[in-house]
């Protein structure tokens, strides 16, 4: 007799429980998900003890019939595809019928749903995906779904969770992922009886935001929009200097559907380029639109994860529209000093200070819902913006990218007059703005950065021949990547052979290399080039070399500077593309507004 044998229901959906079902905050994710493919426009999330006590889900959706409330518990049963073609253009959040018999796998459960045409709800109750109970009972349109002792059958399951802090940090991620994802939805949090988020569900992803994140964060994020032959986008980032130690602040809603992406996030942290600071990550609320013909989302148990079928065009496009973006905004950090003193204890106060003590906490989920609802930062940030968008789109036609960073670089970079030096160190300037502190040091290596960086992508045509070939020795595998970047090293303008097996002879350089510092930066390219193991582009080595000859090259702080020579560090500095961060990441000026300065002084109130 045959050995095999085909499992039980009950035993497929607990072994697909353990995909589906990996923790309380998945269990809340497919509810919500089930609420919002109802068409909901209210929900309420209810958990105790991290969701292992309870969660509960309420929803004011389409509600199902008696017939369809016990087949939704039976697995692959759904309402969302009808035939194998709708798989490959797939509109709702869910697809694969198969999370609530998962959840009832592992849990107890009780279901009451009610649909427009009826006039009582049906109920059913499951342990273990075993109908125990059905009946009849008055209830508001939509579902009610109680999901009790998660794991309670799976005590392998139960030992992995993590801490009711952990668990509850995970539960309040998801729901603000999914509330960025759908705004026009009230999405409420109660967690042990408390109130963690309720969205106005308004349709506007910046109330959203501010919701979720506070008014500071809000009020420093950036709208933005890009539409293209395939793809569309609508979201905000965040200007650069509200950065987290961590990525978990960037979100990607893909047709309604909150997704991880590495391509993505690689986009997005390419385009900001060099404004933000070692290790740190934007903020950003990305919703992308496609035709669901372009996306894969049958890739992965929880949908988490889906496949773009023109993905290394996508991401190339959306890593310039985040460049393009920050380069038309104006990103001069405002003292804030005037603010500061007034609100000790403001929501940023708050929220830095709740962020330092847990950093790993990828949301502000203790951050209090605002008394007052989105005020007007909307309205102020959209008009500061629609200006800028309204320069942006008289200018941007057929030029090239590179032409139309020098051309905004001259509208957003302020020309300053110097009025003093600051301990050798900080430039104080005017203009009719206000009062500016520059860090030297850090203007000085932006502008020798942009200039590098041009030489280095023009330098063939200016060589100079070492009158004495430099000679260096690397370990053979090194050898061979330096033998293979040959056309790389002619193209930055350094011309050299090999020399035995493991050593070559530098002939050549280009004209702009620091004098007297030849060989070091010769060695520099090299160990650039090594590190890339050979895989660098031109831009990449162009790039960082010109960011380490930047530093080297650069006035460094407590060095005296004439009034001539504050002036024209200054002017350099109005030329450069991006004159608001040094190539690290850090500010370059601080600008103090006269309004400011003014209420300092109490000349206003
Ligand atoms: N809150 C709800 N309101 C109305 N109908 C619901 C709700 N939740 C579930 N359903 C119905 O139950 C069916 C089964 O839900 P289930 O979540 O198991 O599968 P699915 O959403 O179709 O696919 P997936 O497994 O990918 O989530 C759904 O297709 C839907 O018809
Ligand atoms: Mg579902």
């Amino acid at each position: 007799m045959g050995k095999i044998m085909v499992m039980s229901d009950s035993l497929a959906n607990k072994i697909a429980a353990g995909e589906v079902v990996e923790r309380p905050a998945s269990v809340v994710k497919e509810l919500v998900e089930n609420a919002i493919d109802a068409g909901s426009k209210r929900i309420e999330i209810e958990v105790e003890d991290g969701g292992l006590t309870l969660i509960r889900v309420a929803d004011d959706g389409e509600g199902m019939d008696a017939e369809d409330l016990e087949k939704a518990f039976l697995r692959h049963a759904t309402s969302k595809m009808r035939s194998e073609r709708d798989l490959f253009r797939i509109t709702t959040l869910g697809f694969r019928g198969e999370a609530l018999p998962s959840i009832a796998a592992v849990s107890k459960v009780e279901v009451a749903t009610r649909s427009r045409d009826q006039l009582l709800a049906h109920t059913i109750s499951l342990e273990g995906n075993k109908v125990i109970r059905t009946s009849q009972t008055p209830h508001p349109f939509g579902t009610e779904i109680w999901v009790r002792d998660l794991f309670f059958n799976t005590p392998a399951r139960l030992k992995y969770l993590k801490s009711v802090q952990t668990e509850n940090h995970h539960i309040q991620d998801i729901v603000n992922r999914l509330a960025l994802a759908h705004p026009d939805i009230s999405i409420r949090l109660i967690n042990d009886g408390k109130e963690i988020l309720k969205t106005a569900g308004t349709g506007d992803l910046l109330t959203v935001i501010h919701t979720i994140y506070g008014l500071e964060i809000a009020k420093k994020m950036i709208p933005i929009q890009g539409e293209h032959l395939d793809f569309h986008i609508d979201g905000f980032i965040g200007k650069p200097e509200i950065t987290r130690g961590s990525r978990a602040y960037i979100s990607f809603l893909v047709n309604g559907r909150f997704v991880r992406s590495n391509l993505l996030q690689r986009a997005i942290l390419d385009g900001y380029h060099t404004l933000l600071p070692v290790n740190r990550y934007p903020f950003a609320v990305i919703q992308l639109r496609m035709d669901p013909t372009l996306v894969d989302v049958n890739v992965h148990p929880s949908k988490l994860e889906v496949r773009f079928s023109k993905e290394e065009e996508l991401a190339k496009w959306m890593k310039e529209q985040v460049k393009r973006r920050l380069l038309y905004s104006s990103l001069i950090p405002e003292s804030n000093l005037t603010d500061r003193r007034k609100r000790q204890h403001s929501e940023q106060d708050r929220f830095d200070l709740h962020w330092k003590v847990n950093e790993s906490l990828p949301f502000n989920a203790f951050a209090e819902p605002p008394d007052s609802p989105s005020i007007n930062i909307e309205t102020s940030v959209r008009l500061e913006e629609k200006k800028v968008e309204e320069d942006v789109t008289e200018n941007y036609s057929s030029q090239n990218m590179e032409e139309i960073d020098r051309l905004n670089a001259r509208q957003v970079a302020p020309l300053l007059e110097p009025l003093a030096q600051l301990h050798g160190t900080y430039i104080l300037a005017q203009n009719e703005e206000g009062l500016y502190i520059i860090d030297q040091h850090a203007a000085q290596e932006r502008i020798n950065y942009e200039r590098f960086r041009q030489l280095l992508g023009s330098p063939s045509k200016d060589r100079q021949i070492l009158a004495i070939a430099y000679t260096y020795e690397l370990t053979s595998s090194e050898a061979e990547i330096i033998r293979n970047s040959d056309s790389l090293l002619r193209e930055i303008g350094i011309i050299q052979e090999p020399f035995g097996d493991r050593s070559f002879l530098v002939r050549e350089i280009p004209n702009w290399f620091i004098k007297g510092k030849e060989e070091a930066q010769i060695d520099e390219i090299i160990q650039l080039i090594l590190q890339g193991k050979g895989r660098f582009t031109l831009a990449d080595i162009r790039d960082k070399s010109a960011q380490l000859m930047a530093c080297k090259a650069s006035i460094k702080a407590n060095q005296h500077l004439s009034r001539e020579e504050m002036r024209s560090l200054l002017h350099q500095l109005s030329l450069v593309g991006n004159p608001y961060t040094c190539p690290h990441g850090r500010p370059i000026l601080v600008h103090f507004s006269l309004y400011e300065i003014e209420k300092l002084f109490k000349r206003v109130m």
